[in-house]
Order: structure tokens, then sequence, then C-alpha cells
């Protein structure tokens, strides 16, 4: 690929001493919009933290723009335009919907354009983040994210647990942050309806490597890839 956004090189990582992504490649250009699926377990969640310095790099590469990321805190990738929504959903239960908005907010992105993609945030804009239903901290958790104006979004299962009404209009919401084209989007599913929808390439892992690296069209086309790699019937992609 010329000049990829992000690039991962051989990249061996876990935590302390374990190594979880065994040797892993990637390189991604701007404006993809990646869906990274596989079983649980086999370390979805570590490529990203890996992405974003969380992990125990112990070989290869991580270059973003072209600039090696080694040794730079989770801050300092921030800085440069990562943004992870993580599994967990972090968000802050003790601080009001408004207030978790502005603790992540960055360059002048405003209330009010968090507001328009979520507008059930404004509603509740003065209740505790420990208040909320899953699916609002679900929202808040991304909402958060974004007031960083992030131009990498790192997306960890955000529709786990969530009502398919739900997951379809968070769906929109990144189909609507993807729109311009300009905007870089990992998103890491279990759903595989949804991400292959959303997506325009797709990577699959398992134990901690690639074993499928393709354009989603050809993923949709032939759901048994899917299913040889994830154990899901094509049936159960929506
Ligand atoms: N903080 C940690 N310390 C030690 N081992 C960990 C840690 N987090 C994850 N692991 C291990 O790393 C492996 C990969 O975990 P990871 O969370 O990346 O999987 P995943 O693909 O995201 O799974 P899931 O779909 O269940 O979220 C697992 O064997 C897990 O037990
Ligand atoms: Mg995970």
């Amino acid at each position: 690929m010329h000049n990829p956004l992000i690039a991962l090189q051989d990249i061996t990582a876990g935590y302390g001493a374990t190594h979880i992504l065994q040797g892993l490649s990637l390189s991604i250009a701007q404006g993809e919009r990646v869906a990274v699926l596989g079983r649980n377990g086999v370390g979805k969640t570590t490529l990203l933290s890996t992405i974003m310095g969380l992990t125990q790099v112990h070989c290869g590469t991580l270059t973003l723009a072209g600039r090696d990321l080694a040794g730079l805190s989770i801050y300092q990738r921030a800085r440069m335009g990562l943004g992870l929504v993580a599994q967990t959903r972090d968000i802050f239960p003790s601080l009001s919907v408004e207030e978790n908005l502005l603790a992540g907010q960055r360059r002048g992105v405003s209330l009010a354009q968090a507001y328009v993609l979520f507008p059930r945030l404004q509603e509740r804009r003065r209740n505790q983040g420990g208040q909320l239903s899953g699916g609002e901290q679900q929202m808040l958790a991304i909402a958060r994210t974004l007031m960083a104006a992030p131009d990498i979004l790192l997306l960890d299962e955000p529709l786990e647990g969530l009502a398919p009404v739900l997951c379809a209009q968070l769906m929109a919401v990144l189909a609507e942050l993807a729109q311009d084209g300009t905007r870089t989007i990992l998103l890491v599913e279990q759903n595989t309806g949804p991400a292959l929808r959303f997506a325009s390439r797709v990577v699959i892992l398992d134990q901690g490597r690639i074993v499928y690296d393709g354009a989603a069209a050809a993923l949709r086309a032939s759901p048994d890839i899917l299913h040889r790699h994830l154990g899901v019937a094509p049936k159960d992609q929506d």
C-alpha cells in the first residue's frame, strides 16, 4: 500500500511477557472503513490497545503517517488523531453527561455537534453518567471520544449488548461520521451483519494473527468464508 496512514509491521505484542499478537502486519489507508472480526479472545481488543499504546510491544514497528509510535504515550497518540472507544465504555459515572463530554473536548468541538449526532444525550445532559442505560452510556462513550475530533476512530464492539433498534441508530451515526471519506475507522464487532454493511474492508483475526483480509463486498458475496473463520452460519449475520 502506498503511504499507509497506519502501518503495523510484524508486531508481536501482549501484556507483560505474554505474546497475544503474533507477528501481525496490517496497513490501513486514510479513509478506509475496516471491520475487525474474530471469535472471543483472538486479540481484537489487543490490536486496538496496541495501536493506542496500551500493550507491551515485543517486536515489530507501528507507524502513524510515517511516524514511529514506539515510546509515545496514549495522550501523545490521541493528539496525533487517534481516538479509542473502549469495550469497557469508560465514562465517568459520577459526572453529568455534559461534564463527561467536556472532559473529552479538544480543538473546539462543540457540545452542539455531539448533541446533533446523539439527541438522546442532550435530553439527559444533566444526568450522571452512571444513571444512564447501557445504550446511552455507549452513546456517551462514543460522543466523548468524538469531542477530541479524532481522524482515526477505533471502536471496540460498540454494538455489544444493544437492542437492534439502537444498533441501527449507532450504525447510522457511524455512517454519517464516515460519509466525507476523510475519517479512518476501525470497527471491532461480533455483529457481522452491520459490520459488513458498514465496512469497505474486513480483517479476520484468529489467535493473534490475521487469517483473512479482503473487501467487505467479497465477504458479503461469500458467507462461507465467515463460516469457516468465525463458525457463524450465514443466517446469523444480521
Ligand atoms: N490485561 C490483560 N492481561 C493479560 N491478558 C490479557 C489482558 N487482556 C486480554 N488478555 C488476554 O489476551 C487474549 C486476547 O484478548 P483480547 O481482549 O484482545 O480478545 P478479543 O478478541 O478482544 O476478545 P472479545 O471478543 O472477548 O472481546 C486473551 O487470551 C485474553 O485473556
Ligand atoms: Mg475485545
